[in-house]
Formats: C-alpha cells, structure tokens, sequence
C-alpha cells in the first residue's frame, strides 16, 4: 500500500549562496564537482527565492555556502529574509566576519550564527582545513557573544579529531557556546572522497559517546551537546532529510533547486533552476522533488518492511553510492542486500595507511580532476 503523506510546504529553506570558500576541508559538504557549477545567481534572483519561499510556507531560513560571508550582498538578503519573517541562521566558518559586518547583519536582524570549527588544537583545526583560521575563529566566538546571538559551534567529528572530544568540549564551554554540535562526518562528497582516513573505529564512536554523556551531567543546562554518530554504525537508516521532499529545500549557487545538498548527482532526475518554474511549482510539481516522495517508488526490501514510514528507506545519496541504484534501500539498513559494504568499511576503519590514500583537500583543482575520474 502507497503510505504516501500529503505534501505539505516546505518549513527550512536553505540558501547556498556560494560554492566558492576559503578554506578546503577535506570533509567538506559541497558537491565533489563544485567546480563545474560556478555561476552564482544574482542578488534579484535570491530576494524572489526569499519571497517565493515566504510564500509557500518556509519558516526557517539558513544561509550557508561555500562561505556565504563572501557575497557582499550578504546583509541584503538577510534584511529581507528578516522583513518576511524567516528565522534566519547563517553557517560560517567565520572568516570574513569582522566586527563591521557583524554589525551590519546585526542590524539587517540575523537571529543566528552556527559556527565551524574544525578541532580544538591549533594543529588539527588548520591540518584540516589547509588554513591557519583557529584564532581567528577564536575572535569570531567572542565577537557572536559580544553581539548577543546565541552561540552554535558545530564541529564535524571523524578519525582525526574524534579522541580530542573532551578538549573540544571543554573550548566550547569556555567561549561560553549554548550549543555545540558534533556532528559526525556523513560519507558524501569530499568526505566520501576521504572516507578510508576518516571513519572512526566503532571504539572511536563508544569513548566519545560516554565521554559526552560525562560532559552533559556536569554541565547541566549551561550548554547543550548534540552528538550525532556516524549512520555507518547504526543497523536502520537514518531519515534523511527528515523524509524526500518532505520539509527541506535547498538552492544551490547556480539557482537549483534540491531536495538534499548532493541530490544532484543522482542519474536521471532533472532539477530545475529559479526563474525556469516558480518555488512552488518545483515543490509540488517538479519530478525531482516527487520522485521519490512517500513509499510507491520502493523496492524490497522496503515496500513490505514495517518501518517504511518510519526512515522513509533512508538516504537515496547513499543508496546511489553504495548500492549504484538510488532506489534501493540505504546500505546502511542490515536488511539491505548490500549491507556488507557498510559492513566492510567498518572493519576496515583505522587501518587504512595515508600512503596509500593521500588524504584529498577541497578545491576547484581537485575538484576539475575528480569530475573527470568519474
Ligand atoms: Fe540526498 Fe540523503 S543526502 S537523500
């Protein structure tokens, strides 16, 4: 039976300004083949997105990138997001965020700022991101406070920085974050790339489990810690993105429109851009976005599974990636018929040599040799 819900609009819109970043974290989200999208819409093109999005019944709007602090127009489309009514959250690396912009986004009425930090060394944190940006991030965590917005510091944790958990706690704590966010590194683009030198060891995932589990007692309400743990360690899916086309949308640089940040690369699905159909016709009407909405597309095992409704089959990114097939069941479910492949990188976790693998950082040369490999 079609367990299909009713469509209904979507509540967080997330606006990828750029592609373009001055860092190169080698766990980066952004599309392996960035380089290949690198027209970026203009200022008139987001300001009707906004406006399209208040519409259709968005709530939430985040603005990410790349480092959206790189588009000088940053502060205009906050302001009207801001004037629409949005909840509006930027995700930032940091740089860029001097005490004048802050300002100026203070004013524009940006409610909140999530941001990154790659480690709580030095070392780590710059290893990582092919920068030297720890002391800069460490102003740009006293300047979110000294603005009064709320302090989200997000950390993706992997193999490299998953034993530092305790010291990476204990900054947050200290720059005087409400939130802080360990996020395990999810294996998709630059991550995926870099997956052998990343996946933690399943004892990796436990230590850092209780180790935050000791920091919440002691810390009470001061600070919350939301620990997300690799989904290669879990046996059912995670519902991704809270269910296909079901309350998420992002655009894209170049104006299309996805249901997830890596939908793109699934084969035979076209995704319109902004301006070729309206917000509301690609949500509802689009083929992209109703592809695989609800449960009439699955395949067993997950048309007859008691929990279909539940993960929604998981990740169709994933099942792409590991399955070759974006409607099969996400690997990561041990009642996938390809499990073994979740099952193969876990054994495989902390014994792959970096000779082998050089570890892959982000950039629009690698990224121009990537796409031709694929
Ligand atoms: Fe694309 Fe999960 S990341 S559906």
């Amino acid at each position: 039976m079609d367990m299909t819900p009713p469509v209904g609009p979507p509540l967080w819109i997330l606006a990828e300004l750029t592609y373009r970043c001055p860092l190169h974290c080698a766990f980066c989200y952004n599309p392996v083949d960035f380089a290949r999208h690198d027209q970026e819409i203009s200022t008139d093109d987001w300001l009707r997105v906004l406006q399209q999005g208040r519409a259709l019944g968005a709530v939430q709007c985040g603005f990410s990138g790349g480092e959206p602090l790189l588009r000088d127009d940053l502060e205009v489309l906050v302001a009207e997001a801001h004037r629409l009514g949005y909840y509006t959250n930027l995700l930032t690396s940091g740089v860029g965020l001097t005490s004048r912009r802050a300002d100026a986004l203070k004013a524009a009425g940006l409610d909140h700022i999530q941001l990154s930090f790659q480690d709580s060394t030095r070392e780590i944190n710059d290893f990582l991101s092919h920068t030297r940006t720890f002391e800069l991030k460490e102003r740009v965590a006293r300047l979110i406070k000294d603005n009064g917005w709320p302090m989200v510091m997000n950390v993706v944790i992997h193999r490299l920085n998953i034993d530092h958990i305790d010291r990476i706690i204990e900054m947050a704590a200290d720059l005087g974050a409400e939130y802080l966010e360990l996020a395990n590194a999810q294996y998709y683009a630059w991550a995926q790339v870099n997956r052998a030198h990343l996946l933690p060891t399943r004892e990796q995932v436990q230590r850092a489990e209780d180790v935050t589990n000791a920091w919440r007692q002691r810390l009470g309400d001061k600070m919350r810690v939301f620990l997300v743990v690799p989904d290669y360690y879990e046996s059912r899916p995670k519902k991704c993105m809270n269910g296909w086309g079901n309350v998420f949308l992002t655009v894209a640089p170049d104006g299309t429109v996805l249901p997830c940040h890596t939908a793109r690369m699934l084969p035979g699905l076209e995704f319109p851009k902004v301006g070729e159909m309206t917000l509301r016709e690609i949500w509802f009407e689009s083929e992209g976005f109703n592809r695989y909405r609800g449960s009439s597309w699955m395949k067993d095992p997950c048309r007859d599974c008691d929990e279909r409704e539940k993960d929604w089959g998981g990740c169709r990114c994933q099942a792409y990636m590991l399955a070759g097939d974006p409607a099969a069941a996400d690997p990561v479910c041990a009642k996938s018929p390809v499990h073994q492949v979740v099952e193969a990188a876990v054994a495989k976790a902390g014994s792959v040599a970096s000779s082998e693998h050089p570890l892959v950082f982000r950039s629009a040369d690698q990224s121009r040799r990537l796409q031709r490999m694929f």
